[in-house]
């Protein structure tokens, strides 16, 4: 696509060059524990992980509401370009949205000690997911919220009544569909193929959908966690 790109050459952006992932066991930062959710747009991602939050004690962290704020962050180099992708429905190029992320990780252990991360919409491209569990930390599993697009649209559409985003509108929710088959659909079958994905069948009922998520995290032995 034409349109602003990420200046590679600017040294805060260029993805950190480490011998092992910052949060790998032994490492002077110690483990954090990371769960990826993905799921296509309006699958439910976000009100699933309300509810794994209010339950297990996780941090949240929405890629999608990162790459937001700091698109609205005044004095932002970066914010043009955000816009631009988000509107058109494609991936903001990694160093951007992986740095993002390590920020918030690292603010969040200062702030509260808390270590245990959902990562939701991300990863969203192959280089993403590959390098994020190289140079920050490798994901426990990936939870997968499968959702036919006709479910999906109806929920965007409903959601853009209220929510103000640039994104939730016929033209844009075709694009991150796309998006979405074409770009994303291929980190979740590598991590099938690894063995690493929980799916749960997101069509029904949030309580519903919740029920399988609580069930798939006992079978994975994370109860302990519940509060
Ligand atoms: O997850 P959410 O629907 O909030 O993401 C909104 C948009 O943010 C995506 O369509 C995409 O343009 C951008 N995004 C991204 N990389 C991610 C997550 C979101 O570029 N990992
Ligand atoms: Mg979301």
């Amino acid at each position: 696509m034409s349109g602003p790109t990420v200046n590679l050459d600017n040294p805060a952006l260029v993805a950190p060059k480490r011998l092992k992932p910052l949060f790998a066991p032994g490492t002077d930062k110690d483990q954090a524990l990371v769960i990826f959710v993905l799921g296509g747009p309006g699958a439910g991602k976000g009100t699933q992980c309300a509810n794994l939050v209010r339950d297990y004690g996780f941090k949240h962290l929405s890629a999608g509401d990162l790459l937001r704020e700091e698109q609205q962050r005044p004095g932002s180099e970066f914010g043009e370009m955000i816009k631009t992708y988000i509107k058109e429905g494609k991936i903001v190029p990694m160093e951007v949205t992986i740095q993002l992320l390590e920020n918030a990780m690292k603010a969040t252990i200062e702030e509260n000690g808390n270590r245990k991360f959902l990562i939701d919409g991300f990863p969203r491209k192959m280089d993403q997911a590959i390098k994020f569990e190289e140079v920050v930390v490798p994901s426990k599993f990936t939870l997968f919220f499968d959702c036919p697009e006709e479910t999906m649209r109806a929920r965007l559409l409903n959601r853009g009544l209220t929510s103000g985003r640039s994104d939730d509108n016929e033209e844009s929710i075709k694009k991150r569909f796309v998006t979405f088959v074409e770009t994303s659909m291929p980190v979740v079958n590598m991590f099938n193929n690894e063995g690493r994905v929980i799916k749960v069948d997101a069509t029904k009922t949030p309580e519903e959908v919740y029920e399988v998520v609580v069930k798939e995290f006992a079978s994975k032995g994370l109860e302990f966690m519940q509060k």
